[in-house]
């Protein structure tokens, strides 16, 4: 469903990743870790069209999208959830929903779907999305993406600087998704053992590619961290 073949990515003249490839299956939930700074972040923007690969390509859905914009790329099915969530602070909740949605009035039931997820949402509409706590606006960024039904949902650190219990509520959401096996997830994500939770297959990266890639059954916590400590 998303190839990732072969990619360099730059910021001007400083190389980011390098010959960096990656496959999410249909259904599929894949976690991408690796050290602050590797560029999971760039790897990100550049499947969601923000930034464009110097080499490579990237297929979606058995189409090569490297032409397509952002905004067309989400019309294809790519959701993003970006790091830091970048809700609108000053809109309300609804109007951030809205904002997520590929038409300009979200169908009922899409809007009801994404409130079945976050339960909590529902009663916070009129707030405005500042008001919200981190845990909160996580996962308001979350339902924002899924408001256009995306067949790929791109996480960035969905967990990074959420209070517990908001990041196991997120845990459960992602796994009622997985279950739906309608969508897949690339998920980044630096908290291991929820990754291993989730994941069907995983990568490390290092200098700008994989260092390490497996199944499931082959996650090892000791053995991934030891890519990610200092
Ligand atoms: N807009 C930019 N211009 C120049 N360099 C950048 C820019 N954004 C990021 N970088 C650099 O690119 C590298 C990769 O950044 P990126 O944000 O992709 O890493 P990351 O793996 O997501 O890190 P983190 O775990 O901290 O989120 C870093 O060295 C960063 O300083
Ligand atoms: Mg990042």
């Amino acid at each position: 469903m998303l190839a990732v073949n072969a990619i360099d990515v730059s910021y001007g003249e400083s190389p980011i990743l390098t010959g960096l490839s990656l496959a999410v299956g249909e259904g599929q939930v894949v976690c991408v870790m690796g050290r602050n700074g590797v560029g999971k972040t760039t790897l990100l923007r550049t499947i969601m069209g923000l930034l464009a690969p110097r080499r490579g390509t990237i297929v979606f859905d058995g189409h090569e999208i490297d032409r397509l914009t952002p905004y067309e790329r989400a019309r294809r099915g790519i959701g993003y959830v970006p790091q830091g969530r970048e809700i609108f602070p000053s809109l309300s909740v609804r109007e951030n929903l809205v904002l997520g949605a590929r038409r300009k009035r979200p169908p009922p039931e899409s809007l009801d779907y994404v409130l079945s997820l976050f339960p909590a949402l529902s009663q916070m509409l009129g707030k405005r999305g500042g008001d919200l706590s981190g845990g909160q606006q996580q996962q308001l960024a979350i339902a924002r993406a899924l408001i256009s039904d995306p067949k790929l949902l791109l996480l960035d650190e969905p967990t990074e600087g959420i209070q517990p219990s908001i990041v196991e509520e997120i845990a459960a959401v992602l796994e009622r998704i997985k279950g739906e096996r309608t969508r897949s997830i690339l998920l980044v994500e630096q908290y291991l053992e929820f990754a291993r939770a989730i994941c069907d297959r995983f990568y490390v990266m290092e200098k700008g590619s994989v260092a390490l890639e497996g199944d499931r059954g082959a996650f090892r916590v000791d053995e991934v961290s030891q890519f990610l400590s200092v």
